[in-house]
């Protein structure tokens, strides 16, 4: 199985550009692994379609880092966990992280009073993936989860000081601040970029739970376990695929990574769909 390689890279895919924010995350835990990103910019938004359609791109997604040898797949869209991480299982024999069972064992470590907070896309929230995974560990938590669709585009916008994200936001946590939640699982890619409003409105007590580190987290122990993680000491080498470079995508992507890409190609969608 030439995927178990050491050496091989990490394939990361997402909807868009919001899993920039989790490759950042790896690149602090892991710094030496080599990274293949896949973003989905032709077909994102994944967060507001059909279950049917998610695991259909995200099979198509993850083919196209299979096919790149990766030893590992990261599914850093929140969305496309929810939906499809038991479809991708069933098909790779790859192993497959997604960001729900590590956001959620990062939660349930961190509560106190066992009442979690989840935000995410329609698809994440209606699909209850979070509150599952809690309840499956721990039948006690209680869980209160809300969907946040205009994170999304206020993140991709820069509007990270602007008084509409305040306002918005304080119309999204309202109801979560009277639940008394004391954890709040920040539930889509996006959402890091705003963790300094979602704080300051939710309140200082509230501990957020970013599910990319969680996941990155859990990465680094499954490699480690497995023999497979990468010590050389030279820094990992990333690839940036892309299925469309939409207008300020240089712009949205240094916000999100914290750099520029070193390494941007467009595919056609044509070859992503080439199962
Ligand atoms: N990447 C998605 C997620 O984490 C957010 C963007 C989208 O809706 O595709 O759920």
């Amino acid at each position: 199985m030439n995927f178990m390689n050491k050496s091989n890279p990490i394939g990361i895919f997402d909807s868009g550009i919001g899993g920039l924010t989790v490759v950042k995350s790896v690149n602090t835990f892991l710094p030496s692994e080599s990274i293949i990103y896949f973003g989905d910019t032709a077909r994102v938004p994944y967060g507001s379609k059909s279950n049917s359609t998610i695991i259909e791109y995200a099979l198509q997604d993850a083919n196209f880092l299979a096919k790149k040898n990766v030893k590992l797949i990261i599914v850093a869209c929140n969305t496309a966990s929810a939906v499809a991480l038991d479809e991708l299982k069933k098909i790779y024999e790859i192993p497959i992280i997604g960001m729900i069972n590590p956001g959620a064992k990062a939660a349930i470590n961190e509560t106190k009073n066992k009442i979690i907070g989840v935000i995410g896309t329609e698809t994440t929230i209606s699909n209850k993936a979070y509150s599952k995974a809690i309840n499956n560990i721990d039948k006690d938590i209680k869980v209160v989860e809300k969907a946040c669709p205009l994170f999304v585009p206020l993140a991709e916008e820069g509007l990270i000081d602007h008084p509409a994200t305040k306002l918005i936001a304080e119309e999204y946590l309202k109801e979560l601040r009277n639940e008394n939640i004391d954890t709040l699982i920040l539930g889509c890619t996006h959402y890091p970029i705003l963790k300094e409003v979602i704080q300051e409105v939710i309140g200082k007590n509230v501990k957020l739970i970013d599910s990319g580190s969680a996941a990155s987290t859990e990465v680094d122990e499954y490699l480690m376990g497995r023999g497979i993680k990468n010590y050389q000491h030279n820094i990992g080498k990333y690839e940036y695929y892309v299925s469309d470079v939409p207008k300020k995508f240089n712009e949205i992507a240094k916000r999100f990574l914290g750099k520029e890409l070193e390494f941007l190609e467009k595919v056609e969608l044509e070859e992503i769909l080439n199962i």
